[in-house]
C-alpha cells in the first residue's frame, strides 16, 4: 500500500465537502502505529503524549526532542497513513523562523509529511512562513491546550458571541494562510459546522461535529486506557481492563509457581 500524501488528504474535499470523512487517531509508539495504520488516512503524533505517555500535568512541558522521537518511531511502524507531528510549546511561537527551524527538523529527523500547530489568527503568518517553504501545517483551533493558561481550562469554546465569531475568524485565516487542513476542537456542535462549510479545507473534529470533515480521538481514549475521559470520547475498547486483567492472572500465576511451565523453559534435547 502507498503511503497517502497532504495533497491526496486536501483533496478529499471538494467543493466545501468531504464524501467519506477523514479517519484521524493518535499514535506514539512504532507497534500502535502498525495497528492503527490500515484503518486510517491520518495519525498524529499529539503532543497529548505529554499526559498519556509521560504523567505530565499538561502539554507545556513537552520538548521538540520527545516529539522527534515519537514522531521518528510512528513513521517507522507505519506505511498507510500521513503522519502528522504536533509542534510543542516554545518550539515555534516567538517568530516564523524559530517556527522554521523547529518544523524542519521535525521532517527531517522523523520523516513525517507535516506538522500541526496551535493558534489561530496570531500563527497566520507563521503558517504561511512554512507552507511556502515546504513544510505543510495543519492548524490547530477552538480549544488550544497549551494556551490553558490563557483559558483557565478545557473547558468547550465558541459560547459566547464574541468567543464564536474569534474562532469562526481564526478558521478563516489558518485556511487563508495556506493550512492544508485544521483541527477544530473543544466548540460547540453549531461553530463546528459553521467553519466546515467557511473553509475550502479539510476540518478535523475533536470534540466538535459529526458533519466535520474527519474525526481525530487520542487513540488511548478510545481504546479505554482511561477510567475518566471527556464527554467527546467514544470509548471502542477496554484496554485499562485488558492490561490489568493479564497482570493480576500472571502475577497469580508466578506466586503460584504455575508460570513458567515445561513450554517456557529451555531443556537439553533428549
Ligand atoms: O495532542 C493531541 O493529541 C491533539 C489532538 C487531540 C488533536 O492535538
Ligand atoms: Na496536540
Amino acid at each position: 500500500m502507498k503511503r497517502l500524501t497532504v495533497p491526496a488528504i486536501q483533496r478529499r474535499k471538494v467543493d466545501g465537502r468531504t464524501a467519506e470523512p477523514l479517519v484521524m487517531l493518535t499514535a506514539y509508539t512504532a507497534r500502535q502505529a502498525q495497528l492503527l495504520d490500515p484503518h486510517c488516512d491520518m495519525l498524529l503524533v499529539g503532543d497529548s503524549l505529554g499526559q498519556v505517555i509521560y504523567g505530565l500535568p499538561s502539554t507545556l512541558p513537552v520538548t521538540l526532542d520527545m516529539m522527534i522521537a515519537h514522531g521518528a518511531a510512528v513513521v517507522r511502524g507505519s506505511y498507510h497513513s500521513v503522519v502528522i507531528v504536533d509542534m510543542p510549546f516554545g518550539s515555534y511561537e516567538a517568530s516564523p523562523q524559530q517556527a522554521f527551524a523547529s518544523a524542519s527538523r521535525i521532517l527531517a529527523e522523523t520523516g513525517a509529511a507535516g506538522v500541526k500547530l496551535e493558534g489561530g489568527e496570531a500563527m497566520a503568518d507563521t503558517i504561511t512562513f512554512l507552507s511556502q517553504r515546504g513544510i505543510p501545517v495543519m492548524a490547530h483551533i477552538g480549544l488550544t491546550p497549551q494556551a490553558v493558561n490563557a483559558l483557565g481550562g478545557y473547558g468547550a469554546r465558541g459560547k459566547s458571541e464574541a468567543e464564536h465569531a474569534k474562532i469562526v475568524g481564526d478558521a478563516r485565516a489558518v485556511a487563508s494562510a495556506g493550512a492544508f487542513a485544521m483541527v477544530v476542537e473543544g466548540v460547540m456542535e453549531e461553530l463546528a459546522d459553521i467553519i466546515t462549510d467557511a473553509v475550502a479545507v479539510p476540518v478535523i473534529g475533536i470534540g466538535a461535529s459529526a458533519r466535520c470533515d474527519g474525526q481525530v480521538l487520542v487513540a488511548e481514549d478510545m481504546l479505554g486506557m482511561f477510567e475518566r475521559t471527556p464527554r467527546f470520547v467514544k470509548r471502542y475498547g477496554a484496554m485499562a481492563e485488558t492490561i490489568s486483567d493479564a497482570a493480576a492472572r500472571y502475577a497469580a500465576d508466578v506466586r503460584s509457581r504455575a508460570f513458567p511451565t515445561a513450554d517456557q523453559v529451555y531443556r537439553p534435547k533428549k
